[in-house]
């Protein structure tokens, strides 16, 4: 069978104004991604799809973040919000370019899977005008009602409109549907506006088609697979339930979580076989882990790389840009951003480093800070493979210490310093025979002077 091709709508144009925001809410994240990013990457995983977002609100900003997973995806504007059957007309153009599979997602509604989609397809590949994606909702309250008679669907009945018996029913619309693309354009400018909200409901095709004797069917999905979000509670929930899948997934790919449920992944986050992470940890947008590294608890990551055998934390913070080669360490209490660390270094406590370059098997002393911002530019600190950086060093960059130098504890370094040098950039030490017994004598009569003048 040849490939079928595929139009998937994505529908964002949703005010979201439970969201109390000013922001679209199609813009808000899950997983440090936004919502339509994630039906527009749902769409394509099921399958090569052509894709076209609806927007009303902020659209460019819809579609620039939709053109991060997809970036052939065209823009259709939807000015009036006149209901889901009106918001896909939007994109009517596209419709009519002759694809055998149309797919209508929701952008609010980002955690349907990949077999999901592939089974509403399979519906249309097996002869179905209309494949609706249905689920079993433990509360009902707010969905559209599937009205079956044996295997066939025949109506679905939004809330509003249902009659009490109609409204017993728990099988419902879980909102995403597949339109067979020769039909899809007739069935859609049938559908009329006379219903308790007065708006153009994509869902009455199904009571169209059926009337035309074309087959319509539904799929079931997992509840969790069609959670929409219309408010931040939901919009946590949906956040909750990738999250845990996520977990699971790196589990059993051979990552150790000693406490699944406090470690808090990103969309893109990579990492390795037999790498241990510890409770409380926290993966931002753009980080890879590689193999046989341990993460301690409480460290927070973002745009960083490290690889095999590393060892960061607890209380890590690794910043956009840190690349940590392999067996580096970072300990706790240390930040490290825009920095390019070679194999074998170790931060072990304290310090900051930022747009650095510090080779291999250097040791920077705790407390260490590289001085990268004068106020207006950002400057590079390097430092040589094998050097010895002593504690409480203040590094102000531009500035580069040579392979195997030393810098002396306490030291502010302004001026390169040669491989294989001792850098001191501190006061030398003076010690003054028994001034400290004479110190304590007079600040010890002082006191009692002042003791005895207050009575
Ligand atoms: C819809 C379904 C309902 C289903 C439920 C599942 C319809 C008529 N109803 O109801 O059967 O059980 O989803 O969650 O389809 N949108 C536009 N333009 C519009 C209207 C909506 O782009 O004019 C978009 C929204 O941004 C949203 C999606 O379409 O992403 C669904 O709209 P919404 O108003 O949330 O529909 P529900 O009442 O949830
Ligand atoms: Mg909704």
């Amino acid at each position: 069978m040849t490939e079928r091709s595929c139009l998937a709508i994505v529908l964002a144009a949703g005010e979201g104004t439970r969201m109390k925001s000013a922001k679209p809410k199609v813009l808000h994240e899950v997983a440090g991604m936004p919502l339509v990013c994630h039906a527009a990457r749902a769409a394509q995983a099921a399958g090569r799809a052509d894709l076209a977002i609806v927007a009303g609100r902020q659209s460019d900003e819809v579609l620039k973040a939709a053109a991060k997973v997809a970036p052939s995806a065209r823009l259709y504007l939807q000015h009036e919000r006149l209901g889901t059957a009106h918001a896909v007309l939007a994109a009517r153009e596209a419709i009519t370019e002759g694809h055998d599979d149309i797919l209508v997602l929701f952008a609010d509604t980002p955690l349907v899977e990949p077999e999901d989609i592939a089974a509403l397809r399979k519906g249309l590949a097996q002869g179905a005008a209309v494949v609706v994606m249905g689920f079993e909702a433990a509360d009902p309250t707010g969905y559209g009602r599937l009205l079956t008679e044996g295997d066939r669907l025949v109506a679905i009945r939004e809330d509003k409109d249902c009659t009490p018996a109609e409204r017993a029913v728990t099988f419902c619309n879980g909102g995403l549907m597949a339109i067979s693309g020769a039909h899809a354009l007739s069935l859609i400018e049938a559908v009329g506006n006379q219903n308790a909200k007065g708006e153009y409901y994509l869902t009455d095709i199904v009571e169209i088609a059926a009337a035309r004797g074309l087959a319509v069917i539904a799929t079931t999905a997992a509840e969790e697979s069609v959670l929409g979000v219309n408010n931040r509670v939901q919009l946590a929930e949906a956040e909750g339930v990738w999250q845990a899948r996520k977990r699971r997934e790196m589990m059993l790919a051979g990552v150790t979580l000693v406490a699944p449920e406090t470690v808090h992944f990103a969309h893109d986050t990579q990492i390795g076989t037999d790498t241990i992470v510890e409770p409380n940890v926290v993966f931002g947008p753009g980080v890879t882990v590689g193999a046989h590294v341990t993460i301690h608890a409480f460290s927070h990551l973002e745009g960083a790389t490290i690889a095999d055998n590393g060892e960061i934390g607890p209380f890590a913070r690794l910043r956009p840009g840190a690349q940590l080669a392999e067996k580096v360490k970072v300990g706790n209490f240390c930040e490290v951003k825009n920095a390019e660390i070679a194999t074998g270094a170790k931060i072990n406590h304290l310090s900051y480093i930022g747009d650095a370059k510090i080779g291999a098997g250097a040791n920077i002393g705790a407390g260490t800070i590289t001085c990268n911002y004068d106020g207006f530019l950002k400057h590079l600190t390097q430092i040589g493979a094998g050097a010895f950086i002593g504690s409480n060093s203040a590094l102000v960059a531009p500035v580069s210490i040579g392979d195997n130098a030393y810098v002396a504890s306490g030291s502010v370094v302004t001026a390169d310093v040669p491989a294989d040098a001792l850098a001191f950039g501190r006061a030398r030490q003076e010690n003054k025979p028994g001034l400290g017994a004479q110190l304590r004598e007079k600040l010890k009569a002082e006191k009692q002077a002042r003791a005895a003048a207050k009575g």
